[in-house]
């Protein structure tokens, strides 16, 4: 029986441009890597938070990783406990998915530990407890691709379907990282709660067209319906040069840019013989806005979460 199980978990870009909070890739370059031993005292607690952690809580039911292991603990009523050491790799406020990928790395050491572990599908319910907590709402569009890999689609909350959708092989993701913060909560309180009926038609016409696009390899597809007509243009604005950070992916051979998850972050698809030049493109566009940023080129089928140690 294992007692001391390090789990690492991908950094995601959720919605993936039409997909709001049900699309999702993982991106393979940064991640976040939690820690976990057995302890005979049944509860669980929080010994360490490393990494590009900022100011995270250390109290479980406040932390990510630690409420998705206690939600995991009172469901199955474990008799022993667990303590767990966060080691941040995705920054806070990036909009590259750290809430999730922490809640994730943690559900995937504490499974490790069982005696019997439960299916991955499980998880996700534990690691959604964890979201709650970091954004104030539920969403699986980070969790899901985190856990499975790859790009994923979920249907459902209360007894969600995770699909991993095909990616045609050529595809990588640029992702450009400003070095600002951005709260999931505040990038959610901007959205409105009601659309036009036209933004409804353009907006599933475009999901349907990016996920036919991506079964079929068919890369005109996918260029075409990679447009956000609803979230992003409520949400641009929070982002300093973004439409030409946009424009300057766009020109340089992109098939879409758009913002990753809640942002700042700015993502884009592209043909592989492209990335360096979408990348560069992007990045000169936050520097004329003032904004140094990290970037990664990441292909975009990768795996999901797994143990590292045990
Ligand atoms: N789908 C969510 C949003 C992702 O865009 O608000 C946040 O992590």
């Amino acid at each position: 029986m294992l007692s001391d199980v390090t789990a690492f978990a991908p950094a995601t870009v959720a919605n993936v441009g039409i997909g709001f909070d049900i699309l999702g890739h993982t991106v393979e370059a940064l991640g976040d890597r939690v820690r976990i031993r057995r302890i005979d005292e049944p509860t669980v607690r929080i010994n360490s938070i490393t990494g590009v952690a900022g100011d995270l809580p250390v109290v479980p039911a406040l932390n990510t990783a630690g409420r998705a292991v206690q939600a995991m603990h009172e469901a199955l009523n474990l008799k022993f406990g667990f303590e767990i050491d966060i080691d941040k790799g995705i920054p806070l406020g990036s909009g590259m998915g750290g809430s999730a990928a922490s809640a994730v790395a943690a559900v995937v050491a504490a499974n490790a530990l069982l005696e019997d572990p439960v299916a991955r599908i499980n998880l996700l319910r534990f690691a959604m407890e964890g979201e709650i907590v970091a954004s104030g709402s539920v969403h699986v569009d980070n969790i899901a691709p985190c856990l499975f890999g790859g790009l994923t689609l979920t249907v459902g909350i209360d007894h969600p379907r995770v699909k991993s959708i095909p990616v045609p092989p050529s595809l990588r993701c640029v992702i450009v990282h400003p070095h600002m913060y951005l709260g999931t909560r505040e990038a959610r309180a901007v959205l409105k709660s009601d659309i036009t009926r036209s933004d409804f038609v353009w907006q599933t016409a475009n999901l349907a067209g990016f996920i036919s696009g991506c079964y079929s390899n068919d890369l005109d597809m996918i260029r075409e319906s990679f447009n956000d007509v609803i979230i992003e243009p409520q949400r641009q604005s929070l982002i300093p040069g973004f439409k030409d950070v946009k424009r300057g992916a766009m020109s340089a051979g992109a098939l879409g840019c758009s913002i990753s998850g809640a942002g700042p972050t700015v993502f884009a698809w592209v043909e592989f013989q492209y990335a360096e030049a979408v990348r560069g493109a992007m990045v000169a566009a936050f520097e004329r806005h003032n904004l140094k940023s990290d970037y990664w080129i990441s292909s975009i089928e990768n795996y999901g979460a797994r143990v590292v140690k045990a």
